[in-house]
């Protein structure tokens, strides 16, 4: 019986500029699960390609995020780093998983219906199966925890649905060859070949929200660049937008509870402790009864402190492009050798062999 060891795997689109909401939510997280976790982070080009089919320039933007990871801390040598559509077996994993997800699962994807707003009729019909390409990311590698922002939370329920689908419709050929792992389902212990994986939507920026509208998630596609703080943003343009962000015009509560009902003075409090790696409480013991026009400046300098080093360091890695596309190479080798005998062993189990 083959055993599941604990893996993390986890991914970023290349679709425009990362921004602290990607920061706070992934990355960040990921460069601390590398001490005690077999990591793999993944740039998802052929996810890329669903909502929008023709880019300017997806490999430098492949290139781009690739640096990101590396300029956030992200060790290659001894975690895994690669771009999706190297590894052909996604894409396989995908086309299988079409077929277990059912037409109803995908009906209620929140993030289906948001992105195809009102045009649904001419959405491509990839962003409507992009949650089966994602739970294939994951599984290729029976990856067991998943860090993300809490946006992605939908798309790993419906990866926990297809693992088990698969586990239970396959019952007996998982056990006729031998494959079954035990694992825990509620109350019962059943034997599956996927692991059920782990949602790993924690701290205090899991979800980040708008500089200019509290009840808004930061994003890249929003149309006003103040909303968002870019990886890329240099100094200043970092502490404008700090400077410009809407807040109420309440000093800061002493405690947590005081956040309720005011987004803006959450969302900040949020984002200065992430970035400080402390509680929202603890930013409020020190902060409570001052004024945004106290608290700003200490939350630009802060951010300013712990962002400026990585867009230094993505400029170095991205002034060798050739240097990235051969540390995405040599990750795709080992995401391969990874991938290739789970795949054979999904093929042996539909009975594609
Ligand atoms: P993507 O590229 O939209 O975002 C990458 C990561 O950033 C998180 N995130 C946020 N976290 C907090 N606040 C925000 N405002 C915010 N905006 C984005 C996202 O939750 C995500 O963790 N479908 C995924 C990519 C993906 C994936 C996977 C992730 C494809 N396959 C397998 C995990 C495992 C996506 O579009 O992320």
């Amino acid at each position: 019986m083959t055993e599941i060891k604990p893996r993390v795997f986890s991914g970023v689109q290349p679709t425009g500029n990362l921004h602290l909401g990607n920061y706070l939510g992934a990355i960040k997280r990921w460069v601390a699960l590398q001490a005690s976790h077999e990591c793999i982070y993944c740039v998802v080009d052929l996810h890329a390609i669903t909502a929008q089919l023709v880019h300017d320039d997806l490999p430098g933007q492949i290139r781009e995020i690739a640096a990101a990871f590396i300029a956030a801390g992200i060790d290659t040598d001894r975690h895994i780093v690669f771009n999706q559509s190297r590894v052909s077996g996604h894409a396989e994993l995908a086309w299988i998983f079409n077929c277990v997800a059912r037409m109803g699962w995908l009906n209620r994807m929140t993030q289906f219906k948001e992105k195809a707003g009102k045009d649904r009729e001419n959405a491509s019909v990839g962003l409507f199966t992009y949650p089966d390409l994602m739970a294939a990311d994951i599984l290729l590698y029976r990856a067991t925890h998943v860090p993300v922002g809490e946006d992605q939370k939908q798309h790993l329920e419906l990866t926990r649905d297809i693992a088990q689908k698969f586990n239970n419709d396959f019952s007996a050929r998982i056990a006729a060859l031998g494959l079954g792992v035990p694992m825990d389902v509620g109350a019962e212990t059943v034997n599956g070949y996927f692991p059920l994986t782990e949602p790993m939507i924690e701290g205090p920026a899991t979800r980040v929200m708008s500089l200019r509208d509290g009840t808004k998630k930061m994003s890249k596609s929003d149309p006003s660049d103040l909303s968002r703080i870019n990886l890329t943003d240099d100094a200043d343009a970092i502490s404008r937008k700090i400077r410009k962000a809407k807040t109420d015009p309440d000093a800061l509560p002493s405690e947590t509870a005081g956040l309720a009902s005011r987004p803006e003075a959450d969302n900040l409090v949020g984002i200065y402790a992430a970035l400080a790696d402390r509680s929202k409480a603890d930013i409020l013991s020190e902060f409570g009864g001052q004024q945004f026009s106290a608290f700003k400046p200490a939350l630009a300098d802060l951010a300013v402190e712990k962002l400026s080093p990585i867009a230094g360091e993505m400029r170095r890695v991205l002034a060798d492009p050739a240097e990235v596309d051969r540390l995405l190479a040599k990750g795709a080798e080992r995401a391969d050798a990874i991938a290739l005998p789970i795949l054979a062993d999904v093929k042996r189990i539909v009975g594609l062999l």
